[in-house]
């Protein structure tokens, strides 16, 4: 079966390269997909590839998920209308996971309405490190299946090779599953720090402890960068301690707002991150993993084995 690489909007650089990945299942060709508004702002798609009884992998990165999500799903609807096989969606950042719960009443619980909306029209997920917190794994929200890529390994090796005498520090609870995995992949230690939330720019971070930082460069991991709060934080606190200047690293760098300009200003010393969402900061790259991850969720797909 043929598979069709199918960017929306802003991810054809990522389709590229995931092309050029020996692991993706083939024989795999670029396709291409028009995607504009109309004057009254309602979305014109028009697929310029034959599906015809392909494997048709969406490519869409979900951060700023709301202007993304109609076009996606026409997308799926589109090439299942022309005939593809299988429909399969590579979104490295997969949004609204951190809305797990209801933290206030009337509130709803968005990473689960947002799961029923994407479903229905995959026959299969790939995703980077979902903020899998309160929700454990993407199965009890997603029913298509869903494969996770952790980037951990990556991003130890980048700071194998990056930077000397490192400390990781986790800003958070949350972040220790990300943070104990790449310490224990580059060997070196780690310390998780607690995060009070009190709004959507105030939280509260605690202070490291400064015995574990002597001699070493801190570098602080978090899955998310949204609006650098989180890790301007705990920034202030490892400069008020004269540790030495620390290393950003983000699994996903949302970056709202002028998060690049909080971190700058807070003393970080290098900010980088994966190439999940498109940004200046992206220097560890996760094609290799992500077309591994693809090759194994067609292999296992339902509608490949019914097609076989
Ligand atoms: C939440 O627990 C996440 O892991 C991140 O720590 C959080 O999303 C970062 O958000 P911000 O950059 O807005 O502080």
């Amino acid at each position: 079966m043929n598979t069709v690489i199918l960017p929306l909007p802003g991810n054809e650089v990522l389709a590229n390269s995931l092309l050029m990945q020996p692991a993706l299942p083939g024989p795999a060709v670029r396709g291409e997909l028009a995607v504009r508004a109309f004057p009254d702002g309602e979305t014109h798609l028009r697929l310029l590839s034959n599906v015809e009884g392909a494997r048709v992998v969406l490519v869409a990165t979900l951060d700023r998920p709301d202007a993304k999500l109609v076009p996606l799903l026409f997308a799926a609807l589109l090439v299942r209308d022309y005939g593809a096989a299988e429909v399969g969606l590579l979104a490295p950042y997969l949004a609204y996971m951190r809305q797990d719960t209801r933290f206030n009443p009337g509130e709803g619980v968005t990473a689960r309405y947002f799961a029923k909306l994407l479903s229905p029209h995959l026959d299969w997920l790939v995703t980077i490190d979902p903020h899998l917190h309160r929700i454990a794994a993407l199965d009890q929200v997603y029913d298509c299946p869903a494969r996770v890529v952790h980037a951990a390994p990556a991003i130890a090796e980048w700071i194998a090779t990056e930077v000397p005498m490192p400390i990781l520090i986790g800003p958070d609870g949350e972040s220790e599953q990300w943070v104990a995995e790449v310490a224990a992949l580059a060997r070196v230690p780690y310390t998780v720090l607690g995060k009070v939330r009190h709004g959507d720019r105030l939280v509260e971070v605690s202070s490291p402890d400064m015995a574990q930082l002597v001699g070493r460069t801190p570098v602080l991991v978090d899955d998310i960068v949204s609006t650098a709060h989180t890790m301007a934080e705990t920034l202030l606190h490892l400069r008020q301690m004269g540790a030495k200047p620390a290393v950003c690293i983000a699994v996903h760098a949302i970056f709202a707002e002028d998060a690049a300009g909080m971190l700058a200003s807070s003393g970080a010393a290098r900010v980088v991150s994966c190439n999940t969402v498109s940004h200046p900061s992206n220097e560890i790259a996760l094609e290799r993993w992500m077309a591994e991850a693809i090759r194994e969720a067609c292999a296992s797909s339902p509608r490949m084995r019914q097609v076989d």
